[in-house]
């Protein structure tokens, strides 16, 4: 595996057919299941490692959000990966930098609402690390299914030529969607925790029965915080535009957010 930490490394390492898996690190099963997803359409395979500091707000976890570049690289090796780029912030976002993209569409809410100026930074380093690994696909997990929807909406919008494919969440047993941030979990908030995908079940079977949409949400609400879960949204949306739905048509999601503890919790199910 080739390690690239300067642009021309990149660039050396790299032509042809490339399937990319941007990452900020920490690596756990569900970054490892978009390598093996890259891996298997042909190839080759580029992993990029960056914490990157714009998508954090000023009150955000960007200095202790977890890096652990030693045991991702040996993940990524023994995953197959072909190329590692890990920038550093000069490289990324030079003192003249004065470029932003800004969002409309699928950033607005949910998350775009309740974390002000996330998707533009991770908008503008997932630009920046197409204009840099020049992929033809690139996977994201449906687990951030925002952010997967926010990435298609720029793809198209600015026609890039890239594939974003969307890869099914990754859980553990007990239904926790996994995420680099569960390790900031306490032993007892860890058993907590699946009732977040317990209720997004219990609610996508409901809708899907027919039952009311606003009391099934408000129900599956309650649940969350007798389970010490404090929810930040619980909503059933279009999954494309992810506008609210008020009746429940084809093809929808429920996203939702919820805090417990010092960790956010987000997942998502589809309807
Ligand atoms: O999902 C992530 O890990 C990040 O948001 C991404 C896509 C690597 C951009 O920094």
């Amino acid at each position: 595996m080739l390690i690239a930490r300067t642009l021309p490394d990149l660039r050396a390492a790299l032509t042809g057919d490339i399937g990319f898996v941007p990452t900020m690190g920490a690596l756990h099963e569900g970054h490892l299941a978009l390598i093996a997803a890259a891996k298997r359409a042909g190839g080759k395979v580029a992993a990029s490692i960056f914490v990157n500091p714009k998508q954090f707000g000023p009150n955000e976890d960007f200095s202790r959000y977890p890096r652990t570049e030693a045991s991702d690289l040996e993940k990524l090796a023994a995953a197959g990966c072909h190329v590692v780029w890990l920038p550093d912030v000069a490289t990324m976002y030079p003192d003249d930098a004065a470029t932003m993209i800004t969002l409309e569409g699928p950033a607005l809410r949910w998350e775009g609402a309740v974390r002000p100026g996330h998707f533009a930074g991770v908008a503008t380093v997932v630009a920046k690390l197409f204009g840099q690994v020049r992929p033809t696909r690139a996977y994201f997990g449906e687990k951030d299914f925002q952010q997967v929807q926010v990435i298609r909406r720029m793809v198209a919008d600015l026609l890039l030529p890239v594939e974003v494919i969307a890869i099914p969440t990754v859980r553990e047993t007990d239904g926790l969607a996994l995420s680099s941030r569960n390790r900031f979990l306490s032993a007892e908030d860890r058993a907590k925790a699946p009732a977040l995908f317990a209720a997004l079940q219990a609610a996508a079977t409901s809708i899907r029965g027919g039952a009311d949409i606003t009391e099934t949400l408000a129900k599956a609400c309650h649940y969350l915080m007798n389970s010490g879960l404090v929810p930040d949204y619980f909503s059933l949306v279009d999954a494309g535009s992810l506008e609210p739905l008020q009746a429940f048509t084809h093809p929808a999601r429920i996203l939702a957010a919820a805090k417990l503890g010092p960790v956010r919790l987000l997942d998502n199910i589809a309807v």
